[in-house]
């Protein structure tokens, strides 16, 4: 069932609700691919009911990053959710979630100044406002996000705590291509070129954790490694690789517990990011 209009998916929920059933959502932008089916048929054995939504936020891009060419299959996307056996689809347009004169938002401090939130400044915010938003719309039992946004899952997981909301926030792992590529929507914009090169990331990544297990603790060296390693890709550029405490992000000089090591890299006009974390 494919809801348009926020009475109309309320009306759903609350009747799944009256019925005992636990409301299991899996906020998405659409272009779906195996991270999302992941996310889906984790929510799909938890929880009674599982509802996705689709939404292209505008207010989490950047006036220079890609809203207008982010990639769109609507036909795809509702197959694989019915796969997926997801219950119903919120499917809002912009005027359904941002009506004229629309002037809240919502500003997680501190975790979203460093990483993703450095070089987009405002992404955050956004994500943060369309959440909110969705989960009161929604209002779900458990919410699913992916590892692969490592950052976005710690934000929203601090403003679910620090606002009381009633939800719980699950973290799924990453699902990576057979190479070890993150899945990601934007993996569709590289070039025959880049897409053989990117493996490299999560190699990196792995690299860097091998050394951790051998012993390595110094942030600083660890990081450096994974750097290097990227500075032989011919086409990308590095836009961070950083070492980050859990689950605050605070900076980490040497490893005495569990960090997360995030890197984000530029293909052309495509910025891939991953993770990893780092056990001690
Ligand atoms: O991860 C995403 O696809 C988006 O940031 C989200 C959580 C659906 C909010 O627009």
């Amino acid at each position: 069932m494919i809801f348009e209009k926020i009475d109309r998916i309320r009306d759903f929920v609350r009747e799944k609700k009256g019925q005992g059933k636990t409301v299991g959502f899996v906020p998405t932008m659409g272009y779906l691919h195996r991270g999302h089916a992941a996310l889906a048929e984790r929510a799909r054995r938890e929880c009674g009911t599982v509802v996705a939504s689709i939404f292209v936020n505008p207010l989490q891009f950047g006036p220079r990053e890609d809203y207008a060419e982010y990639p769109r299959d609507f036909d795809r996307d509702c197959r694989m959710l019915e796969e997926c056996r997801v219950d119903a689809l919120f499917h809002p347009p912009v005027e359904e979630m941002y009506p004229g004169g629309f002037c809240t938002h919502v500003e997680v401090e501190g975790l979203t100044g460093c990483l993703c939130g450095k070089s987009r400044p405002g992404h955050f915010r956004g994500v943060a406002t369309v959440v909110t938003k969705l989960f009161n719309i929604v209002q779900p039992d458990r919410a699913y996000f992916g590892q692969k946004d490592a950052q976005q899952a710690l934000v929203i997981k601090r403003m679910v705590e620090d606002l009381n909301m009633p939800v719980e926030i699950v973290t799924v792992p990453t699902v990576r291509e057979e190479d070890g590529l993150a899945m990601s929507s934007r993996n569709v914009y590289l070039t025959p070129e880049q897409r053989a090169e990117a493996p490299v990331l999560y190699e990196s990544l792995k690299e860097a954790a091998r050394a951790v297990s051998g012993g390595e603790r110094d942030a600083r060296t660890l990081a450096g490694m994974v750097r290097e390693r990227l500075s032989g890709l011919k086409g990308a550029g590095i836009d961070y690789v950083e070492i980050r405490s859990l689950p605050d992000l605070k900076e980490v000089e040497r490893l005495d517990s569990p960090a997360l090591l995030a890197l984000a890299v530029r293909f052309g006009k495509t910025r891939l990011i991953d993770n990893i974390v780092l056990e001690v």
